[in-house]
C-alpha cells in the first residue's frame, strides 16, 4: 500500500485530543515482548564504511544548491533531487543493456526514485529519504539553540542520526565540525534505503565538505582534469579520485569517522549501531519524521530507550494522517515503557510545541 504525506490546509484541524491512541502492547510486563524482536518487515541490515562507497561516486557529477531558512551565519548545501534522478537513468541505461534481469522490489523502488510512482514513500520498499522533510529543519533550530546555549557538547563527538535521507541535521553538525575545527568524532548516518545512502546521504557530506573546507581555487584545482578544459561551475561538482582522496585525508587527519547502516530497525540494527560507537559512550542522537507507521512507531522508540545516554532529540508532525503515527502516540509509548523500566533505565523527556498550520513537535529525551 503506498502513503502520501501531501497535505493540504483542509487536512489540518483534526483534533488532536480525540485521535486514537495506543498504548504499549501487553498488559502487564510479564507478556511484554519488545518491538525490537518482534520486527515484521524484512529487518536485514548492513554496515558500510564511507570509503568503499565515496570511490563509487568517481566520475559522477553532483548538481546542488544551497540550503532556505536556516539559522544565521550558517550554511548548507544539498544535492538536487532531478540530479539523483538522472544518476538513475543513466545507471538504469547501463544496466539494462548489459543485464536482462530485475526483481520485482528494485523494478518498484527505481520508479518510486525517478517520480514514476506518486508516492512519497511505500512501506517496506522505499522510507522516504530522497527528499528533506520539513521536521528536519526544525531539528536544525534546536540543534542551534541548544549549541549556542552550551547543552551540546561538540567535542569528541558520537552522533547518531536514525533515518538520515538527506541527513539535513548531520550536515548542521558536520558544518559545526568543520568550522569550529573540532576533532575525534564519529557520526554514524542509517537509512532503511542503501539507495538514499549513496545517492543523497554521501554525495551531501562531501558536497558540504567542499563548500565549507576549500577555497574556491583548492575546489577548481583538485576538479581539475590534465585532459579536459576546465569547465566549473558554481553548484556542480566533478569527482574525480583526487577529490575524493583529499576528503579521506582530511577525515583521517581530523580523526572524524563516518559509518552508515542500511536496513531496517530492531535487534540486530542495534547490534551494527553498538559496534561502532560502544554502547556506554555518550551519544547525541537524532531522528526526524520517523514515527508515522504505528508498528514501526515502537521499535524506533525502543532504539531511542536503548541508545539514550545523553541528548536525544526527535522532530515530527504532530499527526500522520492517513498513515497513523503520532506524537501523543510515541508520547504514550515511552511513558509506558519509561514507567515500566522504573531504575533500571532513568529517562525523561521533555515537549515543544511548534505551532504552525500543520502542528509540529520537538521531544527531547534525556
Ligand atoms: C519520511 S523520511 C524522513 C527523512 C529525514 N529524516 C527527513 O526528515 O528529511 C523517513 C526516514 O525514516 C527511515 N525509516 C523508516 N522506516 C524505517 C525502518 N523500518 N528502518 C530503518 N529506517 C526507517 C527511512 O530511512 C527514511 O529516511
Amino acid at each position: 500500500m503506498g502513503f502520501s504525506f501531501k497535505f493540504t490546509d483542509d487536512d489540518i484541524d483534526i483534533d488532536i485530543e480525540n485521535e486514537t491512541v495506543v498504548n504499549g502492547g501487553g498488559g502487564g510486563d510479564g507478556d511484554f515482548i519488545n518491538p525490537l524482536d518482534d520486527v515484521t518487515i524484512d529487518n536485514s541490515c548492513k554496515f558500510h564504511s564511507l570509503n568503499s562507497i565515496l570511490d563509487e561516486l568517481i566520475g559522477t557529477r553532483l548538481t546542488y544548491n544551497r540550503i532556505d531558512n536556516l539559522p544565521n551565519g550558517c550554511e548548507l548545501y544539498k544535492r538536487e533531487l532531478y540530479d539523483v534522478k538522472h544518476q538513475l537513468m543513466l545507471e538504469d541505461d547501463t544496466t539494462t543493456s548489459t543485464s536482462t534481469t530485475s526483481t520485482t522490489s528494485t523494478d518498484e523502488m527505481f520508479k518510486i526514485l525517478i517520480g514514476e510512482d506518486d508516492v512519497d514513500l511505500k512501506n517496506g520498499v522505499y522510507e522516504g529519504g530522497l527528499k528533506s522533510w520539513e521536521c528536519s529543519n526544525d531539528m536544525i533550530w534546536k540543534l542551534n539553540d541548544l549549541i549556542n546555549e552550551d547543552l551540546i557538547d561538540l567535542s569528541n563527538l558520537n552522533l547518531v542520526e536514525l533515518g538520515c535521507g538527506t541527513s539535513i541535521p548531520s550536515l548542521f553538525i558536520f558544518e559545526k565540525l568543520i568550522k569550529l575545527k573540532k576533532t575525534g568524532c564519529k557520526l554514524l548516518l542509517t537509512d532503511y534505503n542503501f539507495e538514499v545512502l549513496r545517492l543523497v546521504t554521501i554525495p551531501n557530506l562531501l558536497i558540504n565538505w567542499c563548500e565549507l573546507h576549500l577555497t574556491k581555487s583548492e575546489l577548481i584545482e583538485l576538479q581539475r582534469n590534465p585532459n579536459q578544459d576546465g569547465n566549473y561551475r558554481d553548484g556542480e561538482l566533478e569527482i574525480n579520485l583526487n577529490l575524493i582522496n583529499s576528503f579521506k585525508r582530511w577525515l583521517c587527519l581530523n580523526s572524524i569517522e563516518f559509518g552508515f547502516i542500511s536496513g531496517c530497525w530492531g535487534r540486530s540494527f542495534l547490534k551494527l549501531v553498538n559496534q561502532f560507537i560502544p554502547l556506554h559512550d555518550k551519544k547525541l542522537i537524532l531522528t526526524s519524521e520517523t514515527i508515522y507507521s504505528p508498528p514501526m512507531l515502537k521499535v524506533i522508540s525502543e532504539l531511542l530507550i536503548e541508545l539514550t545516554n545523553y541528548i536525544t532529540i526527535l522532530t515530527a508532525k504532530d499527526i500522520y494522517f492517513g498513515v497513523g503515527g503520532s506524537i501523543n502516540e510515541f508520547i504514550n509509548y515511552i511513558d509506558f515503557r519509561f514507567k515500566m523500566l522504573g531504575d533500571e533505565k532513568k529517562l525523561c523527556f521533555e515537549l515543544e510545541k511548534i505551532n504552525s498550520n500543520l502542528q509540529r513537535s520537538i521531544v527531547i529525551l534525556k
